[in-house]
């Protein structure tokens, strides 16, 4: 690595401060201003960045998250911090408590989910505790032993509630569920969600936070996001009713994806530690009907993966990262595997040559739609990078996995571990001091 500002030591001690002074007790908040709460998948993340600092600590991230987990099997895509305000939708507006059935009564929650990748987190526990004492080693032992079932329960839950016909591909009844929240994936579907005139009033807390307005999504864009919440409290979240009232209902590609791929990490270490051997084969029969349906989204001469819309019964045809969905499950045939992959490494995503790092942004430079500082609809987002060398080195790609920790720590050499950059300038952009990008540093200086 040429041109470093800090050393690897001087940016991973930054990074462990980040996430020190982003820890509330027991959980890490997503962002200090803007996200102040537990995210999900944000969880997940921090667990990965934590582990090298402490097992212990990113156990009890882990234990916080799946403390809160809905008695169906949902993990819910917030969990809200104990007296902290600042963020809307919050659990007032979300009533789950009160109205859904499967809600804990322990936590304050959202009422969706989010991408399940919690599978990478718990193998990054595992894997960091035999590189430690036995009581570390025990500690972490004692975790697996105290959360499979929960973690099974989650992924039984994903696969029977969110795919009930069995195609393989996970249902999201809103856009946040995708952990992208805006990304012009759900253009089309979310012209479908039409606001009601008896859609409570609110006031946005995000935009006190950013000064940007451009970097958030509109105004009509919010109301729809919170219309969704709305037929969601209706039928007080019964899993059930959802896909008979949900007017934004998407197989996400991307989701999919990332959960086949987390079944095979959770069946394996089942398989290491001597879990039922009923959880495992399920475990990996989820994995092999995601693989396959996601396979089964992509376009035949290149693998580019698309999510379908349900609502209007077709394909959603757009230039995001979610293309590249099945390099991270794997299953494409090879020569469709080595298209899709020229076309990550090349000019219409990380080879672009304005790119100022060769990391993928989350819409193609080339798209029509594309915006290099809003969002999802551009920007690059470190933690995205990350999933993908963690993927490829998973895959059996060390080269690439290398190349994407390189750039990305190029990247990370502002020291600002912002939310999500510009790809052409590199400019920090979003929150400062995203929880997740830290993580993702520190797992890859590790
Ligand atoms: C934004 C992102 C989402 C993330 C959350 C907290 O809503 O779109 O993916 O989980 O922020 O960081």
């Amino acid at each position: 690595m040429a041109n470093l500002g800090f050393t690897p030591t001087q940016l991973s001690a930054r990074a462990a401060y980040l996430l020190r002074g982003n820890d509330l007790g027991t959980m890490t908040s997503a962002a200090p201003k803007l996200y102040p709460h537990m995210w999900s998948w944000d969880a997940a993340f921090v667990s990965v960045g934590l582990a090298p600092l402490s097992v212990e600590r990113a156990v009890i991230e882990m234990d916080t998250l799946l403390s809160a987990q809905w008695t169906n099997g949902m993990i819910p895509h917030i969990v809200f911090a104990n007296g902290r305000d600042g963020y809307f939708p919050g659990p007032a507006r979300w009533e789950c408590a009160k109205l859904a059935a499967h809600a804990p009564t322990t936590a304050d929650t959202s009422g969706i989910t989010q991408p399940p990748v919690h599978a990478i987190a718990v193998q990054r526990i595992l894997d960091q505790s035999r590189r430690r004492g036995r009581t570390t080693r025990a500690v972490a032992n004692e975790f697996l032993d105290r959360r499979w079932g929960d973690l099974v329960r989650w992924h039984r839950w994903l696969a029977d509630a969110r795919d009930p016909g069995g195609r393989g591909r996970i249902t999201l009844f809103h856009g946040w569920e995708s952990g992208m929240d805006n990304s012009p994936r759900w253009d089309a579907a979310y012209e479908n969600v039409v606001p009601g005139a008896d859609l409570p009033p609110y006031t946005r807390a995000d935009l006190t936070h950013v000064a940007d307005l451009t970097m958030r999504p509109t105004d009509l864009e919010y109301d729809r996001y919170l219309w969704l919440v709305e037929q969601m409290k209706r039928v007080n979240y019964d899993d059930a009713l959802l896909p008979d009232v949900m007017s934004f209902a998407v197989e996400d590609v991307f989701v999919s994806a990332i959960f086949a791929v987390a079944c095979d990490v959770l069946a394996t270490i089942g398989e290491d530690y001597s879990k039922p051997r009923a959880d495992v084969r399920d475990l990996r029969a989820w994995a092999d009907r995601f693989r396959a349906g996601v396979v089964s989204a992509t376009n035949e001469r290149n693998g580019i993966a698309r999510d379908f819309d349900l609502r209007a019964g077709r394909w959603i045809n757009t230039e995001t990262i979610a293309a590249f969905a099945p390099l991270l499950c794997g299953g494409l045939p090879r020569d469709r595997e080595r298209t899709l992959l020229r076309i990550f490494e090349g000019p219409r995503f990380c080879g672009h040559p304005d790119l100022r790092y060769a990391v993928p942004p989350s819409n193609s430079p080339i798209a029509a739609n594309f915006k290099p500082r809003e969002y999802w609809r551009g920007p690059v987002w470190p933690v995205i990078t990350w999933l993908f060398s963690w993927a490829f080195a998973r895959r059996g790609w060390p080269e690439r996995s290398a190349r994407l920790r390189e750039e990305g720590l190029r990247q990370a050499q502002d020291g600002a571990f912002a939310e999500y950059y510009e790809p052409f300038t590199g400019e920090p952009l979003g929150s400062m001091q995203q929880s997740w990008t830290a993580a993702a540093v520190l797992d890859w200086l590790d």
